[in-house]
């Protein structure tokens, strides 16, 4: 790592964590989202001049800037976490032209993010899966044990859905009848067994005032150039739309559908992108036992396998379903209603206010959870077909 990159990723695991969580103690203690007071003001001010040297260094010396995607991609997360902070403590109010007042940022933030092929913007995954520790120590905006504790769960949480999506990814090129199919599918059921765990040990764990007020605000939209880019989302990866895909519980014939894939990849680096994308072009696993069943309902390794991909899907329904039901509802839908309208702007990561975000999130949980819904395309009826056709089977058999 060059000198200049280097001062900027020192800064951000020291001074910059230090002025954060001094403040968002201060807040804390006034029970508010915001304080502009004298105490505040000079803290924001040295954080505004600090970040905004480092990156200018960065600027003049062109040839610092590293070459691999991974190193590049690592940079961007700390010039974005710079800019997310400035945001989060509203210093950052555009120009009267209307662009951001932090123009070295928004530049060198340009630079990689067109290089990169993502928005030029801080993303979760600056925090969870690319996240380098130095020291045994990784890189957060503040020293609070809520921050610690949302993002350690947060990966735990891609992590196992990764590892869901990659079984299910290799049980697809098996086939529905193959006879080791079901190791696979057994697989895949754990890790969403485990994504469901990892989901309730965070809710017993995580404050939700505390999250409310010192945790999210870091994940806000925030100004690049002239043009804001939507908030960073805990769900930017790939592997979870990649298991809706596989399973069919989602389809990619869906415009609602389509539409959260698109909108999440330039959100993610680009061997994510590039898993989204090919998880678009396959076949689903419900439709291959649709239209196997016919044939193979008599083999016992199909019925094994029928009854493990019934089984998975269940598990991510019901992974899913926590998600809304207690993430989303208590950590933003009641701790919000207790806001004032004007603080209540900017609230979710992708935009949309919070009533619509929630009717969206509600039809996804339903999708995943396949529930008989007729105004979407559930595959409600689908899963009762291939139920009942492992009945069928089992009292031709006698069992
Ligand atoms: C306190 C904890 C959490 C809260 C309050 C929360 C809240 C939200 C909200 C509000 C959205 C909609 C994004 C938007 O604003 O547009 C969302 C999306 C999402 N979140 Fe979380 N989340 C939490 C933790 C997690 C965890 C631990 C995971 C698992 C890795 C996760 C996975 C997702 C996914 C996958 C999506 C995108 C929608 C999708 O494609 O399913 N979230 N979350």
């Amino acid at each position: 790592m060059s000198s200049s990159i280097q001062a900027l990723d020192k800064w951000v695991r020291t001074q910059f964590l230090q002025i954060n969580t001094e403040l968002e103690e201060h807040y804390f203690t006034q029970h508010a989202l915001l304080v502009d007071d004298e105490f505040s003001l000079s803290r924001k001010q040295t954080l505004l001049e600090q970040g905004k040297a480092l990156i200018s260094t960065i600027l003049d010396n062109a040839d610092d800037i590293p070459s691999t995607y991974e190193d590049r991609f690592y940079l961007l997360g700390n010039v974005g976490m710079y800019m997310a902070a400035c945001r989060r403590h509203q210093i950052d109010a555009p120009l009267e032209n209307g662009y951001s007042p932090l123009g070295e940022a928004s530049t060198i933030s340009f630079q990689l993010g067109s290089a990169l092929g993502v928005a030029p913007r801080f993303m979760a995954t600056h925090l969870g899966l690319y996240n380098r520790a130095s020291n045994g120590v990784y890189r957060t905006f503040t020293h609070l044990q809520d921050e610690t504790v949302f993002i350690d769960y947060n990966t735990l949480g891609t992590l196992a859905y990764k590892k869901a999506s990659d079984a299910l990814e290799r049980a697809m090129r098996f086939g529905v009848s193959h006879p080791l199919t079901v190791y696979l599918l057994n697989d895949a059921k754990k890790a969403l067994e485990e994504v469901l765990k990892f989901n309730k040990i965070l809710d017993e764990k995580l404050d939700v005032m505390r999250f409310f007020y010192n945790v999210r605000p870091y994940y806000k939209s925030y100004r690049v150039g002239r043009r804001d880019y939507r908030g960073a989302n805990a769900g930017d990866f790939a592997a979870v739309n990649e298991i809706d895909l596989l399973l069919g519980l989602c389809s990619r014939d869906d415009p609602f559908y389509l539409d959260i894939m698109i909108d999440k990849k330039a959100y993610m680096p680009q061997s994510e992108q590039q898993r989204l994308q090919d998880s678009i072009g396959k076949t689903s696993l419900m439709d291959q036992f649709l239209e196997e069943g016919e044939s193979c309902c008599s083999l016992q390794q199909y019925r094994d396998n029928l009854t493990a991909f019934l089984e998975v899907c269940e598990a991510h329904g019901l992974a899913y379903a926590f998600h809304h039901d207690k993430l989303v509802k208590g950590y933003i839908e009641e701790p919000a209603l207790k806001l004032s309208d004007s603080q209540k702007e900017n609230l979710t990561a992708s935009g949309p206010p919070l009533p619509v975000l929630l009717r969206s999130l509600g039809k996804l949980r339903d999708l995943r959870m396949a529930r008989d819904r007729a105004d979407i395309p559930s595959r409600f009826a689908d899963l009762q077909k291939l139920k009942a056709s492992l009945q069928t089977v089992g009292k031709k058999a006698g069992t």
